[in-house]
């Protein structure tokens, strides 16, 4: 699947965001090795810190799925659903992508299906804790 396609998968998805307490709309699109994409959204909660952010429930919703295998996960948001800025993944979200993900993931942070940036999880999350560290 192409860059903006996938941009798009997002930014289609962030009218759904359950926000109401932050009014912070976020949404992401996970492309898979397979080439399926799984959305996702913030599902915030009234005792807070229950909240779950756009990118573990993409995440979520593909492991459930049976999927292991990642390439890319676009993230965009803003307050109220309107874009202005790049929305970068908070750092649990990191450490969950890095369960699944090497340092070449690929994480796209978009604005708009023009306008965006990419970088990889390697450089959001450098010297990281991850499966092989336990594997003795
Ligand atoms: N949020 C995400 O969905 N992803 C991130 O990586 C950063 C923060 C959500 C959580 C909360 O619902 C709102 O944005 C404000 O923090």
């Amino acid at each position: 699947m192409d860059r903006r396609s996938l941009i798009q998968a997002a930014i289609d998805n962030l009218p759904n965001a359950y926000a109401p307490y932050s009014h912070f709309h976020v949404s992401a699109a996970l492309l898979c090795r397979d080439g399926s994409v799984y959305t996702g959204f913030n599902i915030e909660n009234s005792s807070y810190t229950p909240t779950v952010c756009a990118e573990r429930s993409a995440f979520f919703r593909a492991v459930n799925e049976g999927k292991r295998e990642f390439e890319a996960i676009v993230i965009c948001g803003g307050q109220d659903g309107v874009i202005t800025d790049y929305c970068p993944p908070c750092g649990v979200c990191r450490q969950v992508m890095r369960e699944f993900c090497g340092a070449d993931f690929t994480v796209i942070l978009a604005k708009s299906a023009d306008e965006y940036k990419e970088t990889t999880l390697g450089e959001l999350l450098p010297m990281s804790f991850g499966p092989e560290n336990l594997a003795g």
